[in-house]
């Protein structure tokens, strides 16, 4: 108990607290795995991680961090069983806490295919949208019904309908044109991408903000992803260098 209190120190202490990176975002699994090995329903296992949700919020602001992205729900999730479905949308109504939110001065969004939630799930988000707004602190954004290639799907269609519409030229297209119709426009790309839970994947997240991202895998299930693990994570990102194709004595 003394090493653990001692380590959790450690890597907080480790932090340098002038390269936090600005924006993280994380794929949050191993729910369903943390409740099995427990011998429960993989809904207690979702609402385990429901709760550290907001400890690492709260944690990620506290550090300064400005952008925080969590996976939440894929495209590919719909696919799951009815029941299972169900009780996550109903955990989503029950655990938005715009306390906490109002309190880390955090202001709220969510990024998908949103058309595709219950309205009486989007009606709820929508709400602690605007009543978090005027928030200044960290944006938490929740990714719901989110998928990279929905996205990228999306955002191709919106450009090319301005190109029919003589609102936009072939040879005016950039890299900056995509990002902007993107969903996750009013965000910088993720410096720093964790994966709980284990597996090695991307799982259909962020493809295109994350071509630089300092990529993090941890077996840690996401109930269990607490203070400690956000710092050793934040430790290790910072001890790499990033070179983005120049040498290491270019920088
Ligand atoms: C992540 O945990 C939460 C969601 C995808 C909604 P999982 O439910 O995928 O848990 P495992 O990966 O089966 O353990
Ligand atoms: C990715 O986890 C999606 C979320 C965390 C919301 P999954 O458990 O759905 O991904 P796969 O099936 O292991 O790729
Ligand atoms: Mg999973």
């Amino acid at each position: 108990m003394i090493i653990k209190t001692k380590n959790k120190m450690l890597y907080r202490e480790k932090i340098d607290k002038t390269r936090i990176p600005a924006h993280i975002a994380i794929i949050m699994d191993g729910n369903g795995r943390w409740a099995k090995e427990r011998g429960h329903a993989r809904t207690f296992g979702h609402q385990a991680g429901a709760e550290t949700v907001h400890i690492i919020a709260e944690e990620s602001a506290r550090l300064g961090v400005k952008f925080l992205t969590l996976y939440t729900f894929s495209t590919e999730n719909w696919n799951r069983p009815v029941d299972e479905v169900a009780s996550l949308m109903s955990l989503l109504m029950d655990s938005i806490e715009e306390e906490t939110f109002m309190k880390n001065n955090i202001s709220f969004r969510i990024i998908g295919d949103t058309s595709r939630l219950p309205k009486d799930v989007l009606d709820r988000l929508k709400k602690c949208i605007e009543n978090t707004s005027r928030n200044t602190g960290m944006c938490l954004t929740l990714a719901l019904s989110y998928s990279s290639k929905w996205e990228i799907t999306d955002a191709m269609k919106q450009i090319a309908g301005k190109v029919k519409r003589g609102e936009l030229s072939v040879d005016e297209i950039t890299d900056k044109t995509i990002d902007s119709h993107l969903a996750t426009n009013y965000m910088p790309d993720p410096e720093l991408l964790i994966r709980t839970g284990g597996e090695i994947r991307l799982s259909n997240y962020l493809l295109w903000q994350c071509a630089y991202s300092e990529l993090y895998f941890c077996n840690t299930y996401w109930p269990d992803f607490k203070e400690e693990e956000l710092c050793k994570a934040i430790c290790d990102y910072q001890s790499r260098e990033r070179r983005f194709g120049k040498t290491s004595e270019q920088l």
